[in-house]
């Protein structure tokens, strides 16, 4: 088992980068049954908070300042087991003393830009899916992030956002490939409306269908009052007495099951045609 790693993305706050991060590590470990990792780049720790929640944990003892800037804790000792299938390296506002930490310690920005990815290569053979959440800047955070990771997701509002962040976080995302000497590429690109009135905004989307072919994802990410919700209560999937999971659980847990399998085949068309 190697872990394909993937970074969602958009150097823009609040478009839903968080949401789909965390939704996508539940529903790969619960319904698609593969071993997955989160990590939590963002200071802000809101992944942190919503997969602890996720797991009724109520302590987390080690965080990746351990593994990365103290040096007290290997990588492995920081992971925080959420659930079957389910772990966590978390992050929480220490994590903001990275970037000084790593001019410090290390003079070239090749070697400042590869420490998450130095760490965690061993933990790859543990994992089907290693998932990375970034603060939205352009940064030490989301350098480490991209030069650790295979793939990218990147998430974009079709409402608020012109094509130009998508442009923009593409144009990044491979200048540090080339800076880097790195292979990192582009797994979807996801529409999200995160306001409960708005509505896709069909010239946004065909141009960037037109622009991005495949890579825009057919799935898109809809307001829901459930997936809103999930940030305060934690993610659930709970079943009825009959059986059959709670209908509002199941429709916002499905959307990332079918973004998860849009993904996948992405993937793997890549890795078939790299051969
Ligand atoms: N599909 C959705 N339906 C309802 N609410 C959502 C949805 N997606 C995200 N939200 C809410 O929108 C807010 C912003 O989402 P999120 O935190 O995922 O964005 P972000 O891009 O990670 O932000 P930041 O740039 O600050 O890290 C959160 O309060 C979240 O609960
Ligand atoms: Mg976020």
């Amino acid at each position: 088992m190697t872990a394909k790693t993937i970074v969602v993305g958009n150097f823009k706050g609040g478009v839903g980068k968080t949401k789909i991060a965390t939704m996508l590590s539940f529903v790969s470990a619960k319904l698609k049954d593969k071993r997955t990792l989160l990590i939590d780049l963002d200071p802000q720790a809101n992944a942190t908070q919503n997969l602890a929640k996720t797991g009724n944990i109520s302590h987390i003892k080690y965080t990746i300042t351990n593994a990365l800037i103290l040096r007290d804790k290997t990588i492995t000792e920081c992971i925080t087991p959420i659930m079957e299938n389910l772990d966590l390296i978390a992050c929480d506002t220490s994590f903001t003393q990275f970037p000084k930490f790593l001019y410090k310690n290390y003079k070239t920005e090749k070697e400042q830009s590869s420490v998450l990815a130095n760490a965690i290569n061993k933990l790859k053979e543990n994992y089907d899916y290693i998932f990375i959440d970034v603060p939205p800047t352009i940064s030490d955070f989301s350098d480490n992030a991209m030069v650790a990771s295979d793939y990218s997701l990147i998430a974009f509002q079709t409402q608020e956002e012109s094509l130009e962040g998508v442009q923009k976080y593409i144009a990044y995302q491979n200048f540090l490939a080339e800076k880097n000497k790195i292979n990192i590429q582009v797994a979807g690109i996801i529409a999200c409306l995160l306001k409960a009135d708005s509505q896709i905004d069909n010239e946004v989307m065909n141009e960037a269908k037109e622009i991005y072919k495949d890579y825009v994802l057919k799935t898109v990410v809809t307001y829901q009052e459930r997936l809103k919700r999930y940030s305060r209560t934690g993610i659930e999937l709970k079943e009825t007495v009959y059986g059959n999971y709670d209908q509002w659980d199941f429709k916002a847990c499905n959307v990332f099951f079918n973004i998860l399998s849009e993904m996948e085949s992405n993937i793997e068309y890549f890795e078939k045609k790299a051969v």
